[in-house]
């Protein structure tokens, strides 16, 4: 059959990356979907800057709107960021002109993942972001499919690697929460807006999409508790240890009699615990279904290799002709949740 054509905007961590397995891994990619992924067209801001890979053989936009438009292209691939703006007004765009869509972008879709899906399902085209929850953790796919049968009744996690590395480096080195901040910042852990990571808001982005997914329901950040790590000290740390326990940015999601409960904030867990052992900049996901009972997935959050392995997981799904949008085939049907006070730890 045709190749799947890709036109891909945001050149950044996750398009290099992305790029990167299109050329490294393409025939493997075509004896498991059938037919081959090329990328047709790029787009991002500085064209002349280098980005260590050779963009020669794909066409260039400066305009991401114009890139999700072309005729040449079958998927709109967004891998800019931001919650409104260019990346919003792309997929709009992509959409409106019947291609699919596949992004990493948690904070659009935690804002208007809603109107977004259901437009996706009136044109008919499939919108999926599987990297836009815990980067590398195929976590939306175990979801969707191998835990289809059951019925969720808990989902949590740490799911902010930068906020996992601070509170991990500050028990380890003893070190105080500004001097592990300026750490984190020198590696270039923090996103643009660091508070986005340290407000638990990026964490609060991934959960209400996940707690949507889990639970069929539209996607309510607003309805998310939220409390940031900026509050923690090192006596705070040490206290916890003293008693067994570690401090973790955990998002816990569970639907109850009264409602649907989305907390992230700083908690204690068990030292010996799954979680409390989860180290530096690594995600853990955990999923409680009535028949499955728990599920623990560990990985890379964050992350070229990592990230683009989740958005190519997706772009082969299309390639394989699978018609399923990550929020399901009726977006239009999912109910708004009555959110409810959360009473979880
Ligand atoms: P990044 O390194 O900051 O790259 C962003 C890219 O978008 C840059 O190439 C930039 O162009 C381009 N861009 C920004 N505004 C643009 C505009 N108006 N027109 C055209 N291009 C524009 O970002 P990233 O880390 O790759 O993240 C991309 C997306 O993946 C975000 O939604 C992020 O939240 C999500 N994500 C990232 C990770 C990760 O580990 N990095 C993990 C999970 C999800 P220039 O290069 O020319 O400036
Ligand atoms: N800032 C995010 C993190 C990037 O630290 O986990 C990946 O979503």
């Amino acid at each position: 059959s045709a190749p799947l054509r890709l036109g891909i905007a945001g050149l950044g961590t996750v398009g290099v990356g992305v790029l990167r397995i299109t050329r490294k891994h393409a025939k493997l990619i075509e004896e498991r979907t059938g037919r081959a992924v090329t990328v047709t067209a790029v787009a991002a801001r500085n064209r002349a800057k280098d980005r260590g890979v050779d963009l020669k053989p794909y066409a260039w936009e400066d305009d991401p709107v114009q890139l999700a438009t072309r005729d040449d292209i079958d998927v709109f691939v967004e891998l800019m960021g931001g919650s409104d703006g260019p990346a919003k007004a792309s997929v709009e765009a992509a959409i409106a002109a019947g291609k699919h869509v596949v992004t990493a972008n948690k904070a659009l879709l935690a804002h208007h993942g809603q109107e977004l899906a259901e437009a996706a399902e009136a044109a008919g085209i499939v919108l999926r972001f599987e990297a836009a929850v815990a980067g590398g953790i195929p976590v939306i796919k175990a979801l969707t499919e191998g835990l289809a049968g059951n019925e969720i009744t808990r989902v949590m996690g740490v799911m902010n690697g930068t906020c996992n590395y601070i509170l991990t480096r500050m028990y380890a080195a003893e070190l105080p929460y500004d001097v592990v901040f300026d750490e984190a910042d020198k590696l270039g852990y923090l996103e643009a807006d660091p508070q986005l990571d340290v407000g638990g808001i990026d964490a609060g982005h991934k959960l209400s999409l996940l707690s949507s997914i889990a639970f069929g329901t539209q996607v309510n950040f607003d309805a998310v508790e939220l409390e940031g790590i900026e509050r923690i000290s090192i006596r705070d740390i040490e206290q916890a240890a003293d008693m067994g326990y570690r401090i973790k940015l955990l998002g816990v999601a569970q639907m109850t009699g009264r409602g649907l409960e989305q907390r992230m904030s700083p908690c204690l867990v068990p030292a010996a615990s799954p979680l409390g052992q989860l180290e530096g900049g690594t995600n853990m996901v955990v999923i409680e279904g009535d028949s499955v009972g728990q599920i623990v997935m560990r990985g890379a959050g964050a992350g070229e290799g990592p990230t683009a392995s989740a958005v190519m997981g997706d772009v082969m799904d299309i390639a394989r002709g699978l018609t399923i949008s990550t929020f399901g085939k009726a977006a239009s049907k999912l109910k708004p949740a009555t959110p409810a006070k959360a009473t979880v730890p």
